[in-house]
């Protein structure tokens, strides 16, 4: 069976200085398992959902939509790096899930995915990952469910480049990611068993 992996990532906000996107990069720098490999998706110019133009035909979504499900489809799992905003999921986050959520050919159905969140704050974020968990049930996705990785008090925890740095949060978000090729591979395994 073939063990490389590849992963979508995605960060839920757009803020240049923001902590969740330079986690991000430090993951894709730094702490992916072996033969893996995580391309970053920036939801910058997604627009908001409209149904009128969330239907199959060749191009009727918008084009950012389209490179948006492409990318998730080409990904075997998804990881999710968002901060939380009024206590659940920042708007621009679900407004994309809402677009690449339709259809029998959603790139989001099964997608194996882990969640993760920083904050400057005291609680890690962990309101809006508990706000991921029913549309992870109504996509049928395959969370990672342990370790949860809840990053607070931001501040302390970057270095002058922006590189996450926190030893004891790394090593939790190595072991995630880890879970994550697990779930990838069981998923894998699994289709191969099917097809015979
Ligand atoms: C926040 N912030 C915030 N923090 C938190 O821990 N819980 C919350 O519910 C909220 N709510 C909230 C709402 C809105 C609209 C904003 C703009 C901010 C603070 C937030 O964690 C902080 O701005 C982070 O720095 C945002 O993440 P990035 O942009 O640094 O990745």
């Amino acid at each position: 069976m073939n063990q490389t992996v590849h992963f979508a990532g995605i960060s839920g906000s757009l803020r240049k200085a923001s902590y969740n996107t330079a986690l991000l990069r430090t993951i894709r720098d730094e702490l992916l398992p072996g033969d893996t490999t995580m391309e970053l998706f920036s939801l910058q110019d997604i627009p908001l959902y409209n149904a009128d133009f969330d239907t199959p035909e060749a191009l009727n979504r918008p084009v950012e939509v389209q490179l948006l499900r492409k990318a998730l489809e080409k990904a075997d799992g998804l990881v999710i790096v968002s901060p939380e905003y009024n206590y659940g999921i920042p708007g621009l986050l679900k407004n994309a899930i809402d677009w690449a959520s339709r259809g029998e050919d959603s790139p989001l159905l099964h997608k194996p995915v882990a969640v993760m969140g920083v904050t400057p704050g005291m609680w890690g974020t962990v309101r809006m990952q508990l706000a991921f968990h029913p549309i992870f049930q109504y996509l049928n996705m395959k969370p990672v469910y342990k370790p949860e990785v809840l990053v607070a008090q931001a501040k302390t925890k970057f270095d002058a480049e922006g590189k996450f740095k926190d030893a004891a949060a790394r090593k939790l978000i190595g072991q995630q990611l880890q879970a994550l090729k697990e779930l990838v591979l069981q998923e894998r395994a699994g289709k191969e068993l099917s097809v015979g």
